[in-house]
């Protein structure tokens, strides 16, 4: 029987679950592997050596359900780790920078793009580099707030702890004249109503996931790979931390019917 490959999608914990959602949107035929790095999360304050490293332990344990494609759908992983990956594997590495990049530059009117991240994306200057390859003349500000990863990781999406973090959080960026506000980590789309009641209506929110979709979507297209099965996938989750809580919040954002339950997979 002929085997369909399933998209791989990898992140530090459950950020990337908002890039498989997209996946899932606008691929419906393709089965999704995700691994969620819950017991190591947060990658943002980690050496790029370090999460090289673990962004390699995890591609090692996904290349063995034979994916088609591998996205790296967390910010600070692709900043230390998309090359890399890259050069290791024979299947198309999808990382969620470049993707967001463009996402910006089309829905920037002024020029004056604002990037949020972790302290490893923003340190690394990747976005800026982006950006700046696709239009010399964008204006890039940019500021880590590590204090929002940790409340997407325990479901805490919307309370008046959430406001206040993100308010202390976005202090400097809130000052800034920007049109548009990238939110560069996967983590941060949990947090967008709030984000978005913080910034005000002016500034407009891009998260990566549907221009990366888009790009997966086009990548396998072109290698005429697209899946093209009749009966809806079954996707398969993994996670490295508590499986309880993972699920919980997979449920939420991707709904019910979809989730099954998480195997742990213990990483070291
Ligand atoms: C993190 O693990 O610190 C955030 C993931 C991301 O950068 O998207």
């Amino acid at each position: 029987m002929f085997v369909q490959q399933a998209i791989a999608i990898l992140d530090s914990g459950v950020g990337g679950l908002t890039v498989a959602k997209e996946v899932m949107r606008q691929l419906p035929r393709e089965k999704v592997i995700y691994f969620g790095d819950t017991a190591r999360t947060p990658y943002g304050p980690r050496s790029s050596e370090e999460v090289r490293k673990f962004t390699e332990q995890i591609v090692d344990f996904l290349i063995q359900f034979k994916p088609k494609a591998i996205v790296i759908a967390c910010n600070t992983a692709t900043a230390a780790a998309l090359d890399y990956i890259s050069e290791k594997v024979s299947i198309p590495v999808i990382g969620v920078i470049h993707p967001g990049a463009r996402a910006a530059i089309s829905a920037t009117k002024t020029g004056n793009v604002g990037v949020i991240g972790t302290i490893g994306t923003i340190g690394s200057g990747a976005y800026t580099t982006a950006l700046k390859q696709l239009s010399p003349y964008v204006h890039v500000i940019s500021e880590a707030c590590p204090a929002l990863v940790p409340l997407v990781e325990q479901g805490m999406f919307r309370s008046d702890e959430t406001t206040r973090r993100v308010e202390q959080s976005l202090v400097g960026i809130r000052n800034s004249v920007i049109d548009c506000l990238i939110l560069g980590c996967t983590h941060y789309p949990f947090l967008k109503e709030t984000i978005q009641e913080v910034m005000g209506d002016g500034v407009k929110l891009i998260s990566s996931a549907d221009e990366t979709a888009r790009e997966i979507s086009t990548i396998l297209y072109d290698k005429g790979q697209l899946a093209h099965r009749d009966e809806s996938p079954v996707h398969q989750f993994f996670c490295s931390g508590d499986a309880e809580m993972f699920q919980k919040i997979a449920k939420l954002w991707l709904g019910e019917h979809i989730v099954r339950t998480p195997v742990v997979w213990q990483v070291s």
